[in-house]
């Protein structure tokens, strides 16, 4: 695999988002907002961190709001330049910066995280890229640089594919594709083996993947071989299990903090996290939180 720049970020966002009902009956889970910006919004910020510039969505049915939001809105914009309200106005002009292109390919029906990464193959074509999963949102501090950044920078040095991984509760491990690894660098692994949901007493270690990765474009090869796995559904996972016995992969240990915004509890937990950062609300929510919580 060559060291390739990353230049396309993938974001399947095709799924049912049935954990989320009945918010996401009718508009996807990735326009829930984080205090008051979509979980997409962040996921692509995060991407052009890493110095991204082709953003490419897998949609499905009812995300036509997810189009929408990446596009100019000619008439919210005539209307707050009327009302002379330049700063939402601004807020509104700059959700991408202009150099970013968006490419929406449809999913024709939700048959899994794998089959929705090859949606993206036409337009990805020959280069490695990035995957990004929405609905895990990645916290990180001042000091810290935005995850998808720390892996494309790992994946300049290392030039192979690239998973995100966090130690999660044993109990937890039917929710994650869980690897086994061996030990490499500070914070990196080899991954030695993936699998899909296990349960507890199978899983081969408590190490699951989130939301992010970094993939060599033979995935796409091995997708493209792939039956149903777990739930019935084209994994992701199975595309790189298979990957695996041809090249290296690793697992990178990020610094950050991820909140899983397909579940409820996650989702709350990132709304009280960002509510207490936030430049508006954040001194007066926390105070609330002191007297109240
Ligand atoms: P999830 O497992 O979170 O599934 O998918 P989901 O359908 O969105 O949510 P629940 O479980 O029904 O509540 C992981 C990611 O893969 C995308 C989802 O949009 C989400 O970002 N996905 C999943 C697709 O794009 N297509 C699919 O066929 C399945």
């Amino acid at each position: 695999m060559n060291k390739i720049k990353i230049r396309k970020a993938v974001f399947p966002v095709a799924g049912l988002g049935s954990r989320f009902l009945p918010a996401t009956k009718a508009q996807p889970k990735e326009m829930l907002p984080v205090v008051d910006k979509p979980l997409i919004q962040y996921a692509v910020e995060e991407a052009v961190a890493a110095g991204i510039t082709e953003m490419i969505f897998i949609t499905g049915r009812n995300k036509r709001a997810i189009e929408d939001h990446f596009d100019t809105a000619y008439e919210l914009e005539a209307e707050l330049e009327a009302a002379q309200k330049f700063a939402l106005l601004e807020l509104i002009q700059n959700v991408l910066p202009k150099n970013i292109t968006c490419i929406y390919i449809r999913q024709s029906a939700p048959l899994g995280l794998g089959h929705a990464v090859l949606c993206a193959r036409p337009v990805v074509g020959n280069e490695p890229f990035a995957v990004l999963l929405a609905d895990d949102f990645m916290d990180v501090t001042d000091d810290q640089q935005p995850v998808l950044a720390q892996m494309t920078d790992v994946y300049a040095r290392e030039g192979v594919s690239i998973l995100a991984v966090n130690e999660v509760p044993l109990a937890d491990t039917r929710q994650y594709g869980i690897v086994s690894v061996i030990p490499f660098k500070t914070d990196l692994d080899h991954v030695q083996q993936i699998v899909e949901k296990p349960l507890p007493e199978n899983a081969p270690s408590t190490l699951a993947v989130v939301g992010r990765y970094v993939l060599d474009n033979s995935i796409f090869k091995h997708l493209e071989g792939l039956g149903q796995g777990a739930g019935g559904e084209i994994q992701l996972t199975d595309g790189i299990a298979a990957m695996l016995r041809e090249q290296s992969v690793l697992a990178y240990r990020y610094q950050g903090q991820r909140y899983d915004c397909g579940s409820k509890l996650g989702y709350l937990k990132a709304t009280v996290a960002m509510g207490r950062k936030h430049p508006e609300t954040g001194a007066a929510f926390s105070e609330y939180l002191k007297n109240n919580v």
